[in-house]
């Protein structure tokens, strides 16, 4: 028997990059998927691969920084399969600028905090109160390797981020006896549409390309299916004692 087999799996940004690789890695052993994304025709895009594979995914329309958008996707969700099992929350933005705090411009600085943060709270909130509904579950929150250490140039990004391991932790602790197991993981460099084409913009910079690269002690980018191995881990029943965890997935850079 596949490990997410009868499972309804949840993910956010599931359109592009990790998210996209999480929905098909949950897809892959036996779960029924929820690939929820701001940018509809890259949810469908996702979801039609599952489905033409083989699998049972729903593409759903949701921007997580508007709370009733959230409460509709949850709504949609269940009325399509019954329960929910198992959440990721993946949208994020790493924004388009590189600024010193005081120079980053507010607007900017708040929406980021809107998506990242407010965002992936309504989410989670959401999430528990299906889970405590349906018997528990299994949440995984995307931070990042800026959820840990300073990001500067990009600082709501990493205040979102840091805030994300904090709303993790707490409400970790809050649910570990009601059988709901919350985790973050931090990546590093990964090599997505986000990285490769969106603020850093890799793809046309080598010298930043190589030093994203060298960042990591592997001297290079991980790829979305391998962070998407420890989502789909953390979320499986093998991490049944696992809770409350900001876990680096970082090709060493940590070490
Ligand atoms: N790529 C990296 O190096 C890296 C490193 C650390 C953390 N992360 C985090 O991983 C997550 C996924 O990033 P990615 O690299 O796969 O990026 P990506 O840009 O490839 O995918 C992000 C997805 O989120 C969706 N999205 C954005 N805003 C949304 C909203 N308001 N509502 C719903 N969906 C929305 C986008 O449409 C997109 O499909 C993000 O939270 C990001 O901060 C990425």
């Amino acid at each position: 028997m596949k490990r997410f087999e009868n499972k309804v799996c949840l993910v956010t940004g599931a359109g592009s990059g990790i998210g996209a690789a999480t929905a098909m890695a949950f897809a892959e052993e036996g779960g029924k998927v929820i690939v929820a994304d701001i940018n509809e025709t890259a949810a469908m895009a996702i979801a039609d691969k599952i489905n033409l594979a083989g699998g049972d995914a729903v593409a759903l329309v949701v921007n997580i920084a508007d709370k009733a958008s959230v409460q509709n996707m949850i709504g949609v969700a269940v009325e399509k399969y019954g329960r929910l099992d198992c959440a990721v929350n993946a949208a994020g933005i790493a924004g388009k600028l590189t600024a010193p705090l005081h120079e980053y411009p507010e607007e900017d600085w708040m929406n980021m905090m809107q998506i990242n943060l407010f965002g992936t709270y309504y989410c989670l909130k959401e999430e528990v109160t299906q889970l405590l509904k349906n018997g528990g579950g299994a949440i995984v929150n995307v931070s990042s390797a800026a959820g840990l250490v300073a990001q500067p140039g990009n600082s709501p990004y990493a205040t979102s981020k840091f805030a994300v391991v904090g709303l993790t932790r707490t409400a970790a602790k809050e649910y570990a006896t009601q059988n709901i197991r919350i985790n973050a993981i931090c990546p590093t460099a990964i090599e997505t549409p986000m990285i490769m084409e969106g603020r850093r913009k890799l793809a046309h910079d080598p010298v930043a390309l190589e030093a994203a690269k060298n960042y990591q002690a592997m001297k290079r980018m991980g790829q979305p299916g391998e962070v998407a191995n420890v989502i789909v881990w953390l979320c499986s029943d093998e991490a049944s004692f696992i809770t409350g965890h900001a876990m680096p997935v970082d090709g060493g850079a940590f070490a």
